[in-house]
């Protein structure tokens, strides 16, 4: 009955997973700070510095208050057309792709135990392994990604 309890709990904290459409597409370098503006009503030059502001790790957590509906769809729209060939969609990395070593399985209840326990510890080092990329098979996104973009990706692989 406890530990029925506690996978409730720990299943309540789990942020919602974000569905997007065909429509969704993510928006790269100039085009998200324009995007990310007009979301703000702020300009572009605006949302640049505001991005430059934000924590890139390795001593702060997520921002919280900079991650709203807009940057979780963003991270939806990322996810599926830059990590999900070789991550999987819904975190399980495709077999047939025999990326040796290959990228740790998102989702589920060990992964949502890590997250709850980990806490911004965890977050701060997907944040990096993003960021800077990972052994020979993970891309560095760092600089091709705004920091936000990167912090919501964090919060999508949390959600998965
Ligand atoms: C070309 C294939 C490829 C793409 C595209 C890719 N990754 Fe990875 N990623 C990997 C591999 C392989 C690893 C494991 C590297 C290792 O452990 O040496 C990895 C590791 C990671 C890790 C560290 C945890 C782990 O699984 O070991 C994170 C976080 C991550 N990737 C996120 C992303 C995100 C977010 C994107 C899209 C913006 C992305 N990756 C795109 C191949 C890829």
């Amino acid at each position: 009955m406890r530990r029925l309890l506690l996978l409730v709990a720990l299943t309540a904290c789990a942020p919602a997973r974000t569905r997007v459409t065909t429509e969704d597409r993510p928006h790269l370098g100039d085009a998200w700070y324009a995007h990310r503006a007009a979301t703000l009503n702020i300009t572009p030059e605006a949302a640049r510095a505001r991005d430059a502001a934000l924590p890139a790790g390795p001593d702060a957590g997520p921002p919280d208050d900079a991650l709203d509906a807009h940057t979780a769809r963003e991270a939806a729209a990322l996810w599926r057309d830059l990590c999900a060939a070789c991550h999987g969609p819904d975190g399980q990395p495709p077999s047939e792709l025999g990326l040796d070593p290959p990228p740790k399985t998102w989702g589920g209840f060990g992964v949502r135990m890590g997250f709850t326990f980990g806490g911004d510890a965890m977050r701060r080092g997907i944040y990096r392994s993003i960021a800077e990329g990972k052994g020979e098979g993970m891309p560095a996104w760092g600089g091709r990604l705004s920091r936000e973009q990167m912090w919501a990706l964090v919060r999508h692989i949390e959600s998965l």
